[in-house]
């Protein structure tokens, strides 16, 4: 069971995602940078993919994207990709895919097991040569935050934050309640002109090593960072299957 919360107009995914939100959150340049790590025309299986954000420009740019979510509502905004209505941790589809994409830190999930089935979902519909390319928060994100900390959209905001919006358009604001034993918790509140909305969620802090162990448990590989700030993460499949 998620302890995770959404309130606001619109439909409220399980991990209380709002979808009227993620509809206006703009792509804030990830796809831009998923296809310069992709080969032209990969196939690409987007895991929690929500509205498409990101699966719907990547189909732009010529790639064969699979978009995968286990909320309706999300699903239902996606424009170009091919939607598959599943829990990550249930998929098994025939297919193999060139990239596979954890986006959104769903790989900081503070569920040891959830967050392995995650990465043995994207490891199992891997082609031989493919990658997992993933957005996580490293553990420095966590040390620049603090318990009863409130961060506003803008210039205070971290690098790699999923709450990048189109200037002016969606103010957003992370109020952290706590951070016990590793696991923050906070609420993301979201102004748009007269409309309101919250998210309330737990993640995990996970040192290099830690995630590396997950990866290896998992059947996959740390490759390397994609971009400075280290928010992204290209693994690739292990040479051994895992014991
Ligand atoms: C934070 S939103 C991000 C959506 C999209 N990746 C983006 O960046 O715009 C997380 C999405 O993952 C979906 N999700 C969360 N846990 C999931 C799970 N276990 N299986 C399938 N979808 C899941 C939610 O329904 C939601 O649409």
């Amino acid at each position: 069971m998620s302890p995770n919360f959404g309130t606001g107009p619109g439909a409220i995914t399980a991990d209380g995602c709002a979808v009227e939100v993620y509809a206006r959150l703009a792509p804030a340049g990830v796809p831009e940078l998923i296809h310069e790590h992709t080969a032209a025309g990969a196939s690409v299986l987007d895991l929690g993919a929500g509205v498409g954000r990101i699966a719907d420009p990547l189909t732009d740019m010529g790639h064969r994207v699979v978009a995968v979510d286990d909320s309706r509502d999300m699903l239902a905004r996606v424009r170009s990709a091919t939607t598959v209505h599943c829990s990550i941790e249930h998929l098994r589809l025939p297919d193999r895919f060139d990239v596979a994409l954890l986006v959104s830190f769903l790989v900081n999930t503070p569920d040891a097991d959830r967050r392995r089935a995650f990465l043995a979902t994207a490891r199992h519909h891997l082609a031989p040569a493919g990658a997992v390319l993933m957005q996580w928060h490293p553990p420095e994100w966590f040390d620049a935050l603090a318990a009863g900390g409130s961060y506003s959209g803008g210039a205070r905001y971290l690098p790699g934050r999923p709450y990048a919006h189109e200037e002016g358009q969606l103010a957003a604001t992370l109020e952290v309640e706590s951070i016990t034993d590793g696991v923050l918790s906070a609420v993301v509140t979201y102004d748009l002109d007269d409309q309101h909305w919250t998210h309330g969620w737990q993640t995990r802090r996970l040192t290099v090593e830690d995630l590396d162990t997950d990866l290896q448990a998992s059947g996959l590989q740390f490759d390397r960072f994609l971009t400075q700030d280290r928010t992204w993460v290209r693994a690739a499949m292990a040479a051994r299957e895992p014991a």
